[in-house]
């Protein structure tokens, strides 16, 4: 069971470096997890030395509005919708690991706001995967995520 004093002797996230840690330890376990990590590596084949600078810039942007970040999540996720699950329980899983990120490092006022964002997010991104889902495109033949990931940058839900 975690101290108090363990939790006082972590600090908050105050920045760009401590955004760095977080996000480089939540992908580390997201590569472990048997659910999520094939979803990045086998379905999506992610470029780890893109998308680990562009989550940084998400989150700095989140926090601080510093990051610069200007990527789509929602066009993003719901391109994963052809090959994966993108579930309740997916989610659940992706926040237990989130959260998990942040306490293993960080305790304060950003660590504690930044998961509420998470899971707020989590919560408006599955919703509007779930939305689409019941109002489904027409079908694209062939139309697979490496396809969303080839063609067009961003293809808004519902076009
Ligand atoms: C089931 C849960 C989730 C899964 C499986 C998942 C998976 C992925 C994958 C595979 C990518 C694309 C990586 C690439 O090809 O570059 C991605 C991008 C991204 N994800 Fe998630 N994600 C999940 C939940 C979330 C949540 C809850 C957030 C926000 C709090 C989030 C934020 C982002 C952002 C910012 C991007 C970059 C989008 C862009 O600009 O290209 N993800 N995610």
């Amino acid at each position: 069971m975690e101290t108090q004093a363990c939790v006082n002797l972590k600090g908050d996230i105050l920045g760009r470096p401590e955004i760095e840690i977080l996000v480089d330890r939540f992908y580390a376990m997201v590569r472990q997890d048997a659910v999520l990590g094939p979803v990045f590596d086998v379905i999506a084949r992610v470029n780890w030395d893109e998308h680990i600078p562009k989550l940084c810039d998400f989150w700095e942007t989140v926090l601080f509005r510093t990051g610069g970040y200007k990527g789509n999540p929602l066009a993003a996720h719901f391109a994963l919708t052809r090959d994966a699950t993108m579930d309740r329980a997916m989610f659940d899983g992706w926040l237990l690991l989130f959260k998990q990120a942040v306490d293993a490092d960080f305790a304060g006022e950003n660590a504690e706001h930044i998961k509420r964002v998470a899971a707020d997010m989590a919560n408006v991104i599955h919703s509007r995967l779930q939305a689409a889902a019941i109002t489904p495109l027409p079908a694209i033949p062939g139309r697979s995520y490496a396809d969303y990931r080839r063609r067009e940058p961003s293809v808004p839900p519902g076009r």
